[in-house]
């Protein structure tokens, strides 16, 4: 039998603790159920590892997520930590995970279930049976350029610098996971730049075509303009598959997709890093949404964006694509019962509390099983 898959559970401040539990019950699911095992550690995140340790992340804790085969992170934050010093705000946590497991790639799917079709902006048949994933680079670009800063010019005059920067290394390694991805899917890469105007877009252009035609010819690749792809999104969405693009495009370009499929509280992600020795990939999951200090221990909040984020975990770190198949049919199914929570605006819906949400999953999946 396979060995028992380590996971790290944060289930960090608000709703994070809320929604992991529904999620908890899920992974105890699955451990009974199916053939795969897990040994779970769960660890403080943000403002509760503040509260009881004085930094955002204890040093055990990030030791902790560099062993684990994937992590699995709630949400952090909230209004009683805001006054805090920048340095030891919740968000540091977070941000000292995704530095120090060096998670280059962020994936975000823009998946629309046809319950939901009314809960985009757009028209029904632009938006339905929607399944396109962006592949973000997360570790380089403008927001971590060099030089940068402000200056004071002799005129008196003040003076921005951000500065876009690649290496071919970095290019590689992300447009590497885009490709393997899209041979799980529907083996189509597009590529997003501006290397009509920028250099940097240039070599990402030529260093992505390399890597396609050394090792994934196998893969459709096309290029596309950001611009152009930010209006072809809006456009006819469903004409990509897998896109890849660096830090700033890819944050933009993340979030129109996300909106085109309705609500917060669906959207999962993950982020991924190299590959070690072992051959594990340290991998990040977390849902989109943050800690919603307006609803927080309310039981009011959708745990499926952190369902969902399990389900990734289940497809991407573990290659159990089968079973993150069946949370995502649960989760249909659930849907199509009629069952809301109260961030999905939905005339005629049931509306759930969160733990009504778990409950009703819990019961779909045994009727899969
Ligand atoms: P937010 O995502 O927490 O909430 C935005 C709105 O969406 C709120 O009205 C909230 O009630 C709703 N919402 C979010 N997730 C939901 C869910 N699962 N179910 C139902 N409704 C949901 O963003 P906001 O308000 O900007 O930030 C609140 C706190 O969260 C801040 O401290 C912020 O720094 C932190 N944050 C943390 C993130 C993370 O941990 N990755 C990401 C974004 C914000
Ligand atoms: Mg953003």
């Amino acid at each position: 039998m396979a060995s028992n898959k380590k996971l790290l559970v944060l289930p960090g401040d608000g709703i994070g603790p809320e929604v992991m539990r529904e999620v908890r019950r899920v992974v105890d699911w699955f451990d009974k159920r199916q053939a795969v095992r897990f040994d779970l550690e769960e660890d403080l995140v943000g403002g509760a590892a503040i509260d009881a340790h004085g930094v955002p992340l204890a040093d055990a804790t990030m030791e902790k997520a560099m062993n684990v085969d994937a992590v699995l992170l709630g949400a952090v934050g909230g209004p009683q930590w805001d006054s805090l010093d920048f340095n030891i705000k919740p968000e540091r946590g977070l941000l000292r995970l995704r530095k120090e497991m060096e998670l280059f790639a962020n994936l975000r799917p823009a998946l629309c279930f046809d319950a939901l079709v009314d809960a985009s902006t757009l028209k029904p048949e632009i938006v339905s049976g929607l399944d396109i994933m962006i592949v973000r680079e997360l570790t380089g670009g403008v927001y971590f350029g060099e030089p940068r800063g402000i200056e004071e010019l002799p005129s008196g005059e003040r003076r921005g610098i951000n500065t876009q920067v690649y290496t071919t290394s970095e290019i590689k390694r992300v447009a590497a996971v885009a490709f393997d991805l899209a041979r799980k899917r529907d083996n189509r890469v597009c590529s997003v730049e501006k290397a009509n105007v920028m250099e940097s877009g240039v070599l990402w252009r030529d260093e992505v075509t390399k890597l396609h035609d050394a090792e994934f010819k196998d893969v459709e690749l096309s290029h596309m303009y950001a611009d152009n792809c930010s209006m072809q999104l809006v456009r006819a969405p469903k004409q990509f598959d897998v896109i890849v693009t660096d830090n700033l495009f890819g944050d933009m370009l993340s979030d129109t997709a996300a909106m085109l499929t309705g609500s917060l509280g669906m959207l999962p992600s993950a982020s991924l890093g190299d590959i070690d020795e072992t051959g594990r990939r340290k991998a990040m999951y977390e849902p989109v949404h943050g800690s919603a200090p307006d609803i927080a221990g309310e039981d009011k909040a959708n745990p499926l964006a952190t369902l969902l984020s399990f389900a990734m975990m289940l497809r991407y770190s573990f290659d159990l694509g089968e079973d993150a198949d069946l949370i995502e049919t649960a989760v249909k199914n659930v849907l199509n019962e009629g069952k809301r929570t109260g961030d999905i605006v939905a005339p005629g819906a049931t509306m759930v509390s969160t733990t009504g949400m778990g409950d009703a999953v819990l019961s779909a999946l045994d009727h899969l099983a």
